[in-house]
């Protein structure tokens, strides 16, 4: 009897073939079905994963997904479609009618006609467990699975969409982005920078950006760095002073979060609710405020005044700001971003322009500090100046090396400066997330790549 029933069900519901009744269905992802506003029975397909089951007397209800919102599309059916196959996890190909929902949890729900199981799902086997919470370090040993929850879902869309809002940024006034480089028949290295490459294309473009991975061999485990992670970096020509570089940052900050405000809603509350909670607030400060302005100088002066006490102390001009400074210094500024201008020249790279400003001798460097990360960006005018740019190179015994970077100022210099932000950071310090494994889908630091 009950194979017949099964039997039964197969072929009423599991039929590959579409029922010659109907006009084909039409495909819709979730986040389209959801928003329909043609719920007058229109006749639909959707296919994801089963996100909830619950079973009543007559009505069975599931939850599917797609990856393409947080909220699930509610299935509505009969209680002889259920089946041992319809679990948690599990892939599913669902056809019926769009309709209004009698419920006010949702506007619409698919009234299946007919479910197909796609992929079944061993339940118990699975390490996500229905309805359960898992915390953020139990999911990242499970880098191929963890994208099927609520929370990495999240991240996952608001890290595309802030990519969109990066590129958006840039594009409208003419910058060129520049392809990484990833073709060689020479010895290669991967690089830590697209920086010097940028410099090239400023000798014809006086916009360029570039956003792609960057590699660093950092010993470290620290909450905020990684072996592998993404920059977006830019260069802009004809720059006059770090003040040009300040309102490019602070403007490139502001638009793109405010994109993913706009764009993803929910995806941004599910962060602020359940991993950072009071983080909102701290963001819309952030946004409302103009970032503050520091030199080095005054940095040190502020952590030899702090009552908090350091593992590094901060005591002399010349040491360079650890995590710890850094986070102190945002909290000194009311949580504010803060660019720190005007660093030692012996603590920065041969490239960033001398102020030439003895005795304690500097060069025209920003960063900018954030709550959560400490340090987001970092740039520089260039040191466009032929000959200070020879006498540092040949200082370092790099001048040959260089030669081709010393090119760039024997023909056509212009003052120029650009600056690097990490990806992985900024998205930690929007959304609040602690520990910057979370916000990369595979991610890969000193002692571990497990995928
Ligand atoms: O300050 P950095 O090292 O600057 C540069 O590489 C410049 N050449 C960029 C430029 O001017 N075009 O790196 C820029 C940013 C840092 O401020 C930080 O946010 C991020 O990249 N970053 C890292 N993020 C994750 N893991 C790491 N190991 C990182 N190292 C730097
Ligand atoms: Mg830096």
């Amino acid at each position: 009897m009950l194979g017949a029933r099964c039997l039964f069900r197969a072929l009423r519901f599991c039929s590959s073939v579409p029922c010659p009744r109907h006009k084909p269905s039409s495909k819709l992802s979730v986040r389209d079905a959801l928003r329909s506003q043609n719920t007058s029975g229109e006749r639909v397909k959707v296919q994801g994963w089963i996100r909830s089951v619950r079973s009543q007397k007559e009505v069975l209800f599931l939850h599917v997904n797609d990856g393409s919102s947080l909220e699930s599309l509610q299935v509505v059916t009969d209680s002889s479609f259920d089946s041992k196959e319809l679990v948690f996890g599990s892939s599913v190909e669902v056809q019926g009618q769009l309709v209004k929902s009698p419920s006010k949890r949702q506007n619409v729900e698919l009234k299946a006609e007919k479910i197909e199981v796609i992929g079944n799902c061993d339940a118990k086997a699975f390490p996500i467990k229905y309805k359960e919470r898992h915390p953020l370090e139990y999911l990242r040993k499970y880098p191929h699975l963890r994208c099927r929850t609520n929370v990495l879902g999240s991240i996952l869309r608001i890290r595309s969409e802030a990519t969109a809002a990066i590129h958006s940024f840039f594009k409208p006034s003419s910058k060129i982005k520049v392809p990484e480089e990833n073709f060689f028949n020479v010895p290669a290295f991967l690089t830590v920078s697209g920086q010097l490459h940028l410099e090239v294309m400023s000798g014809a473009f006086t916009q360029v950006f570039t956003f792609g991975p960057t590699f660093r061999a950092e010993n470290s485990q620290s909450r905020r760095h990684l072996a592998e992670f993404y920059m977006v970096e830019a260069e802009i020509c004809f720059a006059e002073n770090l003040q040009n570089l300040m309102q490019v940052i602070e403007d490139l900050f502001k638009a793109t979060t405010m994109i993913i405000l706009s764009n993803c809603p929910e995806d941004v509350e599910l962060c602020h609710k359940f991993i950072a909670p009071g983080h909102k607030d701290r963001l819309e400060h952030m946004l409302k405020n103009n970032f503050l302005i520091i030199s080095y100088m005054e940095a040190i002066e502020i952590l030899k005044k702090a009552s908090q006490n350091f593992t590094f102390t901060p005591e002399v001009w010349g040491v360079d700001l650890q995590t710890e400074h850094e986070k102190y210094l945002v909290k000194h500024c009311g949580n504010i971003p803060v660019f720190v201008t005007n660093y030692p020249l012996a603590l920065k790279p041969f490239y960033m322009r001398d102020n030439e400003d003895g005795p304690q001798h500097t060069v025209a460097a920003v960063d900018l500090l954030v709550p959560v990360v400490g340090e987001l960006f970092g740039g520089s005018l260039r040191e466009e100046r032929y000959h200070i740019l020879e006498q540092r190179l040949a200082r370092l015994g790099l001048t040959e090396v260089y030669q081709w970077y010393l090119d760039l100022r024997r023909f056509g210099s212009v003052p120029h400066g650009g600056f690097g932000m990490g990806f992985e950071r900024y998205l930690q310090c929007i959304l609040g997330i602690d520990n910057i494994k979370d916000v990369i889908p595979f991610p890969r630091f000193t002692h571990s790549c497990i995928l």
